[in-house]
């Protein structure tokens, strides 16, 4: 084929399979009744989100030793790597994961999650209809010409609905928001940033 699409953007979604969820459900749910005193802790920047997030900075799939979650976003960010055929890289780490609590009328402002290089966000509990999050093409200059196109990939912007148990990762530097919670109900999902190392004699973060 003589057209070659360059600058592509990976964004990966996956379900984990349903005796997986079970597993990881069950652990989230433990760590969220662990660390109950700590929600309404407010998101770093209050002033650009309604979205509360349990510590930011942390790392709780480390510090509630989530070995169920870890493993499935290590298998999926396995999977999206081979995908993309990146080879190079011998070992992952978590380098922080919070725990995002969607309010109702909650929503996230545009934001990116560098410096890391892999980033994901896995959906614990959502009616579906509370908050797409919605990832912008990076390509400034979108707005500025007319080329004629199909659509299918050169959209502006593409959202994705939440759903209980899948799990999403797309690069670090790409910038999202998450639309307004309509719903009455709160949404939980899981956020965390990856370091894919070089070195095969460090061990993996959990
Ligand atoms: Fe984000």
């Amino acid at each position: 084929m003589p057209i070659q699409l360059w600058f592509a953007t990976p964004i990966y979604k996956a379900t984990l399979e349903p005796d997986a969820l079970g597993r990881v459900s069950a652990e989230i749910d433990q760590a969220i009744r662990t660390s109950a005193d700590a929600f309404g802790t407010p998101w770093r920047e209050p002033k650009l989100s309604t979205t509360f997030s349990y510590e930011r900075d942390s790392n709780i799939i480390t510090q509630q030793n989530m070995r169920q979650l870890a493993d499935q976003i290590f298998r999926h960010t396995e999977l999206f790597c081979k995908e993309l055929r990146i080879d190079r890289f011998k070992m992952m780490e978590i380098e922080n994961s919070w725990i995002n609590v969607s309010k109702p009328s909650g929503f996230q402002f545009r934001h990116t999650h560098e410096p890391s290089m892999v980033s994901g966000v896995y959906y614990h509990k959502t009616s579906g209809d509370d908050g797409n999050i919605v990832f912008e093409s990076p390509n400034p200059y979108f707005n500025a010409y007319d080329f004629p196109n199909n659509g299918a990939q050169f959209q502006k912007s593409v959202e994705y609905a939440p759903s209980v148990g899948s799990i999403l990762l797309f690069p670090s530097w790409l910038a999202h928001y998450v639309d307004v919670n309509k719903t009455q109900e709160e949404r939980i999902s899981l956020s965390f940033n990856l370091k894919l190392l070089r070195d095969p004699v460090r061990g993996i973060a959990v």
